[in-house]
């Protein structure tokens, strides 16, 4: 039984304030859980409260949001058992009472939600991938590594704001997790030569202030190849667009042209031909619906096309987007959202509808790691969680690791399979 519930303000990888949640059960056990942040957040994810008292942290702080943790979700759910997890987060959604969870904050519920999974696994003496997915978790996830960071996340002049590495051609995932990290390092000497910056991104990528996106796919082939990998059979690409964040009026704004959703489409088809790309998130604009369909109907049986701003993780959104033939994959954030109940709602939703599912950190993270067991707990057979450098994304890359050696000959790693319109 859920006994005590505490919470405090800690700081986020930005230097951003952010809740901590604490949970006591009646048998001893303690688990805490730390929320994450967005910097691209979509309009339609769930609410993040923040102070808005400019005397503390620029506004940023989150005193209200610990304090309804403190005062109203905490004695909420004393007394309730910490395994019964809808029903906690059933009751934490009452207790805020608003659609959005805008009251007291989805920062609130969410570092409660999963502060309690945490400690129900441990009570039962599970490891969290384990007790949340069952006896079937057993599939490691191809690790998605943001290696080049544009748009909000960096300040250089690329408009795309995530490049990814795909290693699907590994046999394990720290085979995997290997051939990322070699190439990342073969990537950062050929922006050196090139006289491009490598300082960091947000989410540990590389920011050089390139002069186009295809010229960022381009490095990327040849620090594949100079690594001694195979693009495309090897290494796959990726890209997160984000294309919300340069959408006006109707209008894209990419490599300093104005285009309309059918000339973008038209771009995309032809960065598909150009180069091994399995994957393409918000490639269009959070509510451009139609034009969505469109892309989809040009591109949906090749490459995957993720629903990050689109969905929010969220299922009535998805739901919508099923029905409508739009986008065929979701991206997966706990904090869109805001309880773990309706995270896996979202993520079944998906996997029941031929969608796949791609767990993802936020450009603002912390220490905490359950994103990587709950890649595991739903076999999705993908991850985002950055570069492999800033250790708030090497530590879920790390957990992933202790998970695979934990499976031992039952883990399975997601390779190409986890890209069924994998393009070979
Ligand atoms: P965010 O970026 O966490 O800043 O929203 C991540 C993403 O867009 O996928
Ligand atoms: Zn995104």
């Amino acid at each position: 039984l859920i006994e005590a519930v505490g919470a405090r303000e800690i700081l986020d990888s930005r230097g951003n304030p952010t809740v901590e949640v604490e949970v006591l059960l009646d048998d001893g056990v303690v688990q805490r859980a730390a929320v994450p942040s967005g910097a691209s957040t979509g309009a339609f994810e769930a609410y993040e409260l923040r102070d808005g008292d400019k005397s503390r942290y620029g506004g940023k702080g989150v005193l209200k949001a610990v304090n309804a943790v403190l005062d109203e979700l905490g004695p909420a759910i004393e007394g309730v058992e910490a395994s019964e997890q809808r029903i906690v987060d059933e009751i934490l959604n009452e207790t805020d009472g608003t659609p959005n969870k805008e009251r007291v904050g989805a920062n609130a519920i969410l570092g409660v939600s999963l502060a309690v999974a945490k400690a129900a696994a441990d009570s039962a003496d599970l490891p969290l991938f384990r007790y949340l997915g069952g006896p079937n978790a057993h599939v490691m996830p191809v690790p998605l590594f943001n290696v080049i960071n544009g748009g909000e996340h960096a300040d250089n002049g690329i408009d795309m704001q995530e490049f990814f590495l795909a290693p699907i051609g590994a046999e394990t995932y720290a085979e995997s997790l290997r051939w990322g990290v070699e190439t990342y390092h073969v990537l950062k000497s050929e922006l050196k030569a090139a006289g491009y910056a490598t300082g960091l991104g947000d989410e540990g990528g590389f920011a050089p202030d390139l002069p186009s996106n295809r010229e960022g796919l381009d490095f990327l082939i040849r620090a594949i190849e100079k690594a001694g990998f195979t693009p495309g059979t090897d290494i796959a690409l990726g890209l997160d667009v984000a294309a919300t964040e340069f959408f006006n009026d109707g209008v894209y704004r990419l490599d300093n042209k104005d285009w309309n959703a059918a000339e973008l489409t038209e771009y995309y088809v032809g960065l598909v031909n150009d180069y091994p790309i399995v994957t393409i998130e918000d490639a269009l604009a959070e509510d451009d619906w139609d034009n969505w369909k469109h892309l989809t109907e040009a591109l949906g049986s090749r490459v995957q096309l993720v629903g990050d701003d689109l969905f929010v993780t969220n299922p009535a959104r998805l739901q919508d987007g099923i029905t409508r033939g739009v986008a065929n994959s979701l991206l997966v954030k706990v904090n869109q959202i805001g309880t773990l109940t309706e995270t896996f709602d979202a993520v079944s939703l998906a996997q029941r509808s031929g969608y796949t599912a791609m767990l993802s950190h936020r450009s603002g993270e912390t220490e905490d790691t359950t994103i990587a067991d709950l890649a595991v707990a739903t076999n999705c057979g993908q991850i985002k969680t950055g570069a492999p450098a800033r250790s708030e994304r090497v530590a879920k890359y790390n957990q992933l690791l202790r998970i695979e050696e934990e499976l031992g000959d039952a883990a399975v790693f997601a390779g190409r399979s986890a890209f069924p319109r994998f393009k070979g």
